[in-house]
């Protein structure tokens, strides 16, 4: 069975910083692949080449067996990707349901019903309800985006970019600024998620949700893989203690 995504020596500058340096990793089905690595490793850009936000410099990236390198955010987006962000990304005005609904692709390709308001068809209100229930915010759905506590901003995020059918889905970081309870709801809420996915892709520093979450993991530095293997083999790996704690002594939580 060929793989989720292959991203192949995939390389992106900025003048002459190089962010992402000769990538190469697969995600396979039924797989969550978890990415690590310190600030400015190349995660979110390698991340954003993935869902096409940014153009490669250099490199192959494949969806199954099709290229996907040079296509547009909304090709890439209608062939089965979709993601969360770093920093949370909403219509912070609209209501928690609203926000559901002009996530899936069939109201953007009907702006003339968006223009007239929400009054869609009962099916798709119905359809984004039943993403909001999946994510826990039935009793929300009417509450305004912008009024979320942070825990359910990152469930309504979720729930977007499921609204769009993705076969991937790539989360940025989504427990930074959470507790541990939060980070516990989040960790629960992530295996729901893959239940509807083929496979999954985590951007983490916690540790915790990496060794909950992920079932292999990349590690990152200065764009480059340093290190890749299960997250016990990863986290105890002697460059990415180094990279995060600054010595080989003690273990990463
Ligand atoms: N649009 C851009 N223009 C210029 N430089 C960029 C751009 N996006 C990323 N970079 C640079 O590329 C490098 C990698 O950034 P990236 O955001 O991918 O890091 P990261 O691993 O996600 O870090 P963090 O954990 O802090 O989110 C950094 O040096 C960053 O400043
Ligand atoms: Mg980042």
């Amino acid at each position: 069975m060929s793989s989720v995504l292959s991203v192949d020596g995939v390389t992106k500058t900025f003048g002459g910083l190089v962010a992402v340096d000769s990538l190469s990793l697969t995600v396979e089905p039924g797989e969550a692949l978890g990415i690590l690595g310190p600030n400015g490793a190349g995660k979110t850009a390698l991340i954003n080449m993935v869902s096409g936000f940014y153009r490669p410099t250099a490199g192959t990236i494949r969806l199954f067996d099709r290229e996907i390198t040079d296509l547009s955010l909304h090709q890439i987006g209608r062939l089965g990707i979709a993601r969360t962000f770093q920093n949370i990304r909403l219509f912070r005005r609209m209501t928690v349901l609203e926000n559901v609904m002009t996530a899936n692709p069939r109201y953007t390709r009907k702006p003339l019903r968006a223009f007239f308001g929400f009054g869609g068809r009962r099916h798709d209100i119905d359809e984004a309800m039943a993403l909001v229930e999946f994510m826990g915010l039935a009793d929300r759905a009417d509450r305004i985006a912008g009024s979320l506590p942070y825990g359910d901003a990152r469930r309504l995020e979720m729930a977007r970019a499921l609204a769009t059918g993705p076969r991937l889905l790539l989360l940025d970081e989504p427990g930074a600024g959470m507790n541990e309870e939060e980070t516990e709801r989040l960790i629960a809420d992530i295996h729901k998620c893959r239940e509807r996915l083929a496979a999954i892709v985590l951007i983490e520093h916690d540790m915790t949700m990496i060794r909950k979450i992920a079932d292999r993991v990349v590690a990152m530095n200065y764009g480059r893989k340093m290190a890749e293997g299960r997250p016990t083999e990863v986290l105890s790996h002697p460059e990415v203690k180094r990279a995060y704690l600054g010595t080989t002594e003690g273990e990463l939580v």
